[in-house]
């Protein structure tokens, strides 16, 4: 085992797409000056998505994890305790985004299943499984992507908003925030900070900006500052850039 690692060491899940929020908040942290492993659900999109962040003489490492997939989480565990020891800083960022117009009358509840098993499962079965790898960080710090159309308290889009669409996505970052308050309460006192993070209304996609959606950079920096919060800072909580988000 090497635990000598010198720079902080941070992964993000789901990384599949240089437009996403996962990408820009890899970048940053690389910025930051950290050790960065960039996953993605299978090792070539990983690399693709690394490259021009390795390019750029970042310290950005591609690895695959698909977080729904035990085996998958498990063989990462083996490879990054063999190779690190430690880790730093965990970003559960993957998600699935289901059908815009589902609403809780008309779910198909495997499509429903589907949704629960990345957005609320996964960033469940990837925390305890890199937890071990966590506790030897000296300041580790675990960031939940969640989003306000989880809580009752976004002024843009909340839980009930448009008669309840989106249902099971907003479904699975509300149960994302109570696990958030979950692990926070159990791990308070061991240095874990751990926080749910709503990145804003990001345009991850073509046309977002027209309906109001900021830039990348600023979704992932709202995302980031729950990676770099000093010992002192909160756990358990929701936030957007900075800011408590009621729930
Ligand atoms: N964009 C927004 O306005 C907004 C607002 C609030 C919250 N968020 C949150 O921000 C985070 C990033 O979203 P984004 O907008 O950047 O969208 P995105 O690019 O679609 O990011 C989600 C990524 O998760 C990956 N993923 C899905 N299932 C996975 C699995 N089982 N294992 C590994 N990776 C998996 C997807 O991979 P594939 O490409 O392979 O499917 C995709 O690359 C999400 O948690 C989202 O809920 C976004």
């Amino acid at each position: 085992m090497t635990g000598q690692h010198a720079t902080p060491i941070a992964l993000v899940t789901g990384v599949g797409r240089r437009e996403g929020i996962g990408f820009a908040v890899c970048r940053q942290l690389a910025e930051q000056g950290m050790t960065v492993l960039l996953t993605a659900r299978d090792q070539a999109r990983a690399a693709e998505a690394a490259q021009p962040l390795i390019d750029a003489g970042l310290d950005v490492h591609p690895y695959p994890l698909d977080v729904t997939d035990d085996t998958s989480v498990q063989q990462l565990v083996a490879i990054l305790t063999e190779r690190y020891g430690r880790l730093d800083v965990l970003i559960n960022n993957a998600a699935a985004v289901a059908d815009w117009r589902e609403t809780a009358t008309t779910a198909d509840l495997q499509a429903v299943r589907t949704t629960l098993e990345a957005n609320l499962l996964g960033p469940w079965r990837v925390t305890q499984a890199l937890l071990p790898l966590i506790r030897n960080s000296p300041h580790g710090r675990i960031v939940n992507v969640s989003s306000g159309a989880g809580s009752h308290g976004d002024p843009q889009f909340r839980l009930t908003t448009g008669g309840g669409v989106v249902a099971s996505y907003g479904i699975s970052k509300a149960a994302l925030n109570a696990l958030t308050a979950k692990f926070a309460a159990e791990l308070a006192g061991t240095g874990i900070l751990l926080n749910a993070v709503c990145p804003g209304l990001t345009a991850t996609a073509p046309g977002m900006e027209a309906i109001g959606a900021r830039p990348v950079a600023a979704g992932a920096a709202s995302v980031v500052w729950a990676a770099l919060l000093p010992d002192a800072g909160p756990s358990g909580g929701l936030f957007r850039d900075g800011q408590p988000l009621p729930w």
